[in-house]
């Protein structure tokens, strides 16, 4: 079992079953930030949402299964989902990656209890205006 460090906050995502067997991806919705939670090849995978070129959905892009990475839908910068690292251009800055945590056939994220650094301006109008967390949102998306 994976422990919740003091600053991050253990968010409850919904069945495994349903990321492992049904192919699902969510974006999770903790103040600021946007928590893409997908599987490939039976494993599971927690990386920021947002393009770091531009703030594109990385949700709508595509997964290579082999190498474990996503490409952007926009200008098909590409991403590794197991270190968030960007490993092709335009892409240069990584990804913030989060850690998980199956119990009892439930899906867990961690998302550290504190704005991104630095502050997109592109996703403000998720927070809930002090940069504390706003609870959780989250958008259901079958692939
Ligand atoms: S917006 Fe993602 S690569 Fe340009």
């Amino acid at each position: 079992m994976v422990h919740a460090a003091a600053s991050e906050l253990r968010v409850h995502v919904g069945p495994v079953s349903a990321f492992l067997e049904e192919d699902e991806r969510t974006v999770v919705k903790v103040g600021d930030r946007e928590v893409l939670v997908l599987a490939v090849r039976g494993r599971l995978f927690a990386i920021g949402n947002r393009c770091t070129h531009l703030p594109a959905q990385l949700r709508r892009g595509h997964v290579l299964p082999e190498s474990f990475e996503i490409n952007c839908p926009v200008h098909m910068g590409r991403y590794s989902l197991m270190t968030g690292e960007a490993t092709e251009l335009p892409c240069e800055t990584p990804l913030p990656k989060y850690a998980v945590e199956v119990v009892d056939g439930e899906l867990y994220v961690f998302v550290p209890d504190t704005p991104l650094d630095p502050p997109r301006a592109d996703l403000q109008s998720h927070a809930a205006g002090s940069g504390r967390p706003a609870g959780l949102h989250t958008n259901k998306e079958a692939k």
